[in-house]
């Protein structure tokens, strides 16, 4: 495994340096450039992380299930690839870069326990649940099963293979908040029938942060041959994603979110049992990143997507998830001491990560939003009702939440 220092020092992956100076290198203060490996306590850890983004110091940000932060190494990564490509564009496609691109495969791969066979390049999860969606055969009158909570990256999909097959979407209702797995699984069972074929949950819901207890799931649809995926959009980077142990056929996410990758970066997994069932003229030509059928990519933001994933398997998948329970836990007893809102997101650890969600009894949801935007804390305005969503990455403090809660308490 490189050290964080080596990271640090940016694009390993490219082999050949480029040599020219860097604007960045050029226009950024020496102070940004951040070494990990100095970090004593995990507060200290999480501290040089914030200082590796871009996001001004009195800005608090704690939206990143929408579009989450690139540190700088990222950014230079991507930038650096940039470069070298623009020193010699053929070559380095189906050179250096070409290789250094097609190695971001076996990074995913190993980060949610798959094989290199078993990823598919995305540009972000729509893409890969709409692959998944239109590609399965599905006749008339099938069934997809999934919740009344998904997100529209996933039911477009979806509403295709309604209007172009004329299967059938349910949708199960889950309670806000969700804390048994017991109920999960009542609920899912009884909306099984002899039709149901496809059923499409979110690992980490957007709506209230659920965690999907997948394994449970798997033991019911495994035996019926019913078809298990997996909306990761909000768990890749957030929590531990072991696709063989979630028992999952597919899983899909998005780089730009909880991994801090560069944007219009994603993966799908298609286990390889599953894999031929998914006829894909973006895959025809095979699963790997540059090939006939997906035409020319962006080399140097798929390599950036591999740059992201190391710097979280560094930091430790395991540790950034309890920072963001912890943190996220401390912003729900805060907020519970405030009162006038009803949180909906799980109350149990076990299926819970960091996001909290919570309904405003009194206030309007949209008015505190802009109240907060106004001060430079960033949240999520959740359509539909009287929501708000905190995303509790690692880079937020306690020292945000204070200032966020200080801020919410004097509006509503
Ligand atoms: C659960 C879920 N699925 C899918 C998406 C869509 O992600 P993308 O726009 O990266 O495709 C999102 C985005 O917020 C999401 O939260």
């Amino acid at each position: 495994m490189t050290s964080r220092r080596q990271f640090i020092k940016g694009a390993s992956v490219l082999t050949s340096a480029v040599t020219l100076p860097s604007l960045l290198e050029l226009t950024r203060p020496e102070e940004e450039s951040v070494d990990f490996s100095i970090a004593r306590t995990d507060d200290e850890l999480f501290a040089l992380v914030r200082k590796q983004l871009l996001i001004p110091e009195n800005r608090i940000y704690l939206n990143t299930g929408s579009l989450g932060p690139s540190p700088i190494s990222v950014i230079d990564t991507v930038y650096k690839a940039m470069r070298q490509l623009e020193m010699n564009p053929v070559g380095e496609n189906w050179g250096d870069l070409g290789k250094a691109m097609e190695a971001v495969r076996d990074t995913v791969a190993s980060f949610i326990n798959a094989k290199k066979e078993e990823i598919l390049l995305t540009r972000n999860t729509t893409e890969g649940l709409s692959i998944i969606s239109s590609c399965l055969e599905l006749k008339k009158g099938d069934e997809i099963l999934t919740t009344t909570q998904e997100h529209g990256g996933a039911l477009t999909g979806m509403a295709f293979a309604e209007k172009t097959k004329g299967v059938i979407i349910k949708k199960i209702e889950l309670p806000s908040p969700t804390d048994d797995i017991g109920d999960i699984i009542g609920r899912i069972q009884a909306n099984i029938t002899r039709k149901t074929k496809l059923i499409i949950l979110s690992h980490v819901n957007t709506a209230t942060g659920l965690v999907m207890p997948f394994a449970e799931v798997a033991k019911v649809t495994k035996p019926k041959g019913i078809v298990l995926v997996a909306d990761g959009a909000q768990s890749a980077g957030l929590i531990k994603v072991d696709v063989k142990n979630m028992g999952v056929d597919a899983y899909a996410t998005s780089g730009h979110k909880w991994l801090m990758g560069p944007k219009e970066t994603g993966f799908l997994y298609l286990n390889k049992e599953f894999a031929p069932k998914i006829i894909n003229v973006f895959s025809h030509s095979g699963f790997a990143a540059y090939s006939a059928s997906s035409g020319t990519r962006n080399v140097a933001t798929i390599i950036g997507l591999g740059a992201a994933i190391d710097l979280h398997q560094q930091i430790g998948v395991e540790k950034i998830y309890q920072r963001c329970l912890e943190i996220r836990n401390y912003c729900r007893t805060e907020l519970e001491k405030i009162g006038g809102l009803k949180i909906t997101s799980p109350t149990p650890d076990h299926l819970s990560c960091g996001i909290l969600c919570f309904t405003l009894e009194k206030a309007v949801n949209r008015e505190v939003f802009n109240k907060l935007r106004e001060q430079g804390i960033i949240i999520k305005l959740l359509p539909g009702g009287n929501d708000l969503r905190i995303s509790c990455h690692m880079f937020v403090s306690k020292g945000d939440v204070d200032r966020f809660i200080e801020a919410f308490r004097r509006l509503i």
